[in-house]
């Protein structure tokens, strides 16, 4: 590895290290045997920034990296940046409040999503962008005007329904809207949300009858903007609540419970149980106190809404720092037995990547056990993405799928782990250049997307 260089950013260290190249590579060398039932592709999106550098982890520009299973073969890789409009100006700045105020002028680079028959890319500020299956930009997507603010980087696709409910939060009055995409893509309810006070909103969650939005103290501070800084800072002021609306309902039907201070940027899940709601979270005790580097360690917590007492119980299951939750796609809003977590290193340093111990993490929250996947010493991986069996018959009959960076070697792989035994030995493990760290994926089955 490059010896440290003080002049670069921490988060641009290591495998922060921004690509400088699109490539297309299709004669990909593959260890073990990719199950012949995923047709489809894995997507993942991060930042990176064009410029070389960005003043904050958040601010690249997007950068799709996606890999086309089919017929137990690894078709091809690519990565593509999301071509938004600071890849064709790259001195335009994100933090001009006009440029803020554009619905258009997306990083793009949170998450990718598949919902009726579209791939899309997402960032929680503005609009999501359209991409075509080989990973090519189309273009901003308002919902054939329907769409007037910002579109959250975590909707939720209703197993049940197929529809892609949403919702758009903003520095500016109204600080909240709910958004419910129907199943074939049309925008069909928008709803101003009251809240105390803009927040950052990065997630929600659904059940089978309710949204439910996190109003936490993570607060818009327009000076800071001003000067240049994440716009966002911690409140000790600000009441941390839960708000629980009907899915087809109003601002009008929307209760809130109060907790104690927290942030969550993912929840794993949530599920209605009789009159109780649980949501099982990541939660940081808060977020951006100190500095807009503050990151305390995320741990699994599990809330339950008591809707008929109004009071929330709150349990930490476990102190082993993990993020970027997940359920099977086929669980969402639905209860869940099992759940998956990146397990964090136990001193995350972008310094000393090849003393990053990575690993992913099950939870079985009927037995309360927790199993893990040792990625070895060096390696890291993201977050796990399940896709099921062909033959599932149980929650966790299906395939773990990630990126993982090993620094003794400066590249990457991209894994898939049969999610029901936790085996060590990956099922498939297909070899790639390097992938920098990122944020959220999706597998997109070709008949979701293609
Ligand atoms: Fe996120």
């Amino acid at each position: 590895m490059t010896a440290i260089d003080d002049s670069i950013p921490v988060h641009h260290r290591g495998n922060g290290r921004p690509l400088t190249e699109e490539r297309t590579i299709t004669d990909l060398h593959v260890r073990g045997a990719i199950p012949p039932e995923l047709d489809g592709r894995y997507l993942r999106n991060g930042a990176n920034p064009i410029t070389g550098t960005s003043a904050h982890p958040f601010f690249g520009d997007g950068m799709i990296h996606g890999i086309r299973l089919r017929d137990g073969q690894a078709q091809w890789y690519r990565n593509r940046y999301v071509q938004t409009p600071f890849i064709a100006d790259p001195t335009i700045d994100i933090l001009d409040p006009a440029v803020m105020m554009d619905m258009k002028a997306s990083k793009a680079n949170t998450h990718v999503i598949g919902h009726a028959g579209r791939i899309l890319a997402l960032e929680e500020g503005h609009f999501p962008y359209l991409l075509d299956g080989d990973l090519g930009t189309v273009g901003p997507v308002d919902f054939g005007g329907m769409l007037t603010g910002s579109f959250t980087a975590h909707p939720k696709i209703c197993p049940v329904t197929g529809e892609l409910l949403a919702f758009g939060y903003g520095a500016f009055p109204p600080y909240l809207r709910y958004l419910r995409v129907s199943a074939d893509g049309e925008l069909v309810q928008t709803e101003e949300i009251t809240v105390g006070g803009p927040t950052m909103m990065h997630d929600f969650n659904i059940t089978e009858h309710y949204a439910i939005f996190m109003d936490l103290p993570a607060v818009f501070d327009l000076d800071r903007a001003l000067q240049g800084e994440m716009p966002i800072t911690w409140s000790d002021t600000y009441p941390a609540r839960l708000g629980v609306m009907p899915r087809t309902g109003t601002d009008a039907d929307v209760r809130w419970y109060d907790i104690n201070p927290c942030y969550v940027f993912h929840p794993m899940n949530a599920y209605e149980d009789g009159t109780n709601i649980v949501l099982d979270v990541a939660r940081l005790d808060h977020i951006w106190r100190d500095s807009m580097m503050d990151f305390p360690m995320p741990e699994l917590w599990r809330f339950t809404i008591d809707t008929v007492t109004g009071r929330v119980r709150e349990e930490q299951i476990d102190d082993r720092p993990a993020e970027f939750p997940r359920v099977p796609d086929s669980r969402v809003g639905l209860p869940h037995r099992y759940g998956y977590m990146m397990g964090m290193p136990d001193n995350p340093n972008y310094e000393d990547p090849i003393h990053q111990r990575g690993s992913i993490l099950k939870y079985d929250r009927v037995t309360g056990e927790r199993r893990e996947f040792d990625l070895g010493m060096g390696r890291t991986s993201g977050e796990p993405v399940f896709a099921a069996a062909a033959d599932a018959r149980n929650e966790d009959d299906g395939y773990l799928m990630t990126y993982v960076y090993d620094a003794n070697a400066d590249a990457s792989s991209f894994i898939i782990i049969d999610a029901a035994t936790m085996d060590a030995e990956p099922v498939a493990e297909v070899t790639l250049p390097r992938i920098p760290f990122g944020f959220h994926g999706s597998w997109v089955p070709a008949d979701v997307a293609n």
